[in-house]
């Protein structure tokens, strides 16, 4: 079960990762959440994998959270209710850790836990019919785990009409709010997807994997620290061409 809720596919050093739960539209339940958590990091320890792409199967990209097990994560399952948030927590946070560059190819619904799923990849492409929503507040609930991805990438104003409205944006408002980063026509995005991981992976490998690195570290810190960062990896930099082979 857990290997079909994930697809797998390899062309070079490329790995496809397909959430393969169509007839829910990708919706996140307990078992595809873990099965992708442990494709993605079974994807960061195989040397032959130099870049991933993450896509969704049939007409969905990713519906969030599975609203089917909101009925069981009641305050008297506390156990149930702290694991799924620690999965959670892993896989919103897991795109940024990963060595190897991650890629979104948006080919639908991209809500709540989706849309955090999308964001928390290195690049977005989207097709003109991917949707971004944040609707947990419709459900009385609260896009909790998923805020800090959105406040990372949107001004505030912007962040928070999102969270507060849980209204549905489209490809083309997605991609001016810093969401996306390509619109791609729908019968071409994952090839265009599979060919931009490729032209990452074919980058010299430790160079790559550094300046995924220290991006989302730079990230994280304050300008002067950044740049101290910037500076030490500068002197190690030096050292990359002779170290390995492309
Ligand atoms: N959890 C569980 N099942 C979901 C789901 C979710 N988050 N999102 C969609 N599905 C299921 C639907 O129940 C339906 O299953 P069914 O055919 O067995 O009834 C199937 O996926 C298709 O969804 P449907 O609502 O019929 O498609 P649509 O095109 O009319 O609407 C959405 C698409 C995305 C607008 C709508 O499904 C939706 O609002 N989903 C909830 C998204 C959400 O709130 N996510 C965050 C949760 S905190």
């Amino acid at each position: 079960m857990t290997d079909t809720l994930i697809l797998s596919q390899r062309y070079d050093g490329v790995l496809l990762l397909t959430l393969n739960r169509p007839d829910k539209l990708n919706a996140l339940n307990f078992a595809l959440t873990q099965a992708l958590v442990n494709a993605l990091e079974a994807a960061d320890a195989d040397d032959g994998v130099r870049a991933i792409v993450v896509t969704g199967a049939g007409r969905g990209f990713c519906a969030g959270a599975d609203t089917r097990e909101f009925a069981e994560l009641t305050p008297a399952n506390k156990i149930l209710v702290d694991q799924r948030a620690a999965l959670t927590t892993e896989l919103q946070g897991l795109g940024k850790r990963l060595r190897k560059p991650l890629i979104a190819a948006v080919n639908g619904y991209a809500m709540g836990g989706g849309a955090g799923l999308a964001l928390s990849c290195d690049l977005v492409l989207a097709s003109p019919e991917a949707r971004f929503a944040y609707p947990e507040v419709k459900h009385g609930i609260v896009a909790a785990i998923v805020m800090a991805g959105l406040v990372e990438h949107l001004g505030r104003k912007q962040a928070f009409e999102l969270v507060a409205t849980g209204r549905t944006v489209q490809a083309d408002e997605a991609q001016r709010l810093g969401m996306v980063n390509r619109i791609v026509a729908a019968d071409i995005l994952l090839e265009e997807a599979l060919q931009l991981a490729a032209s990452l992976a074919a980058h010299p490998i430790k160079a790559m994997q550094a300046t995924k690195a220290i991006f989302h570290e730079v990230a994280e810190l304050p300008f002067s620290e950044g740049l101290k960062r910037g500076q030490d990896l500068n002197a190690r930099m030096r050292a990359f061409r002779s170290e390995q082979p492309a």
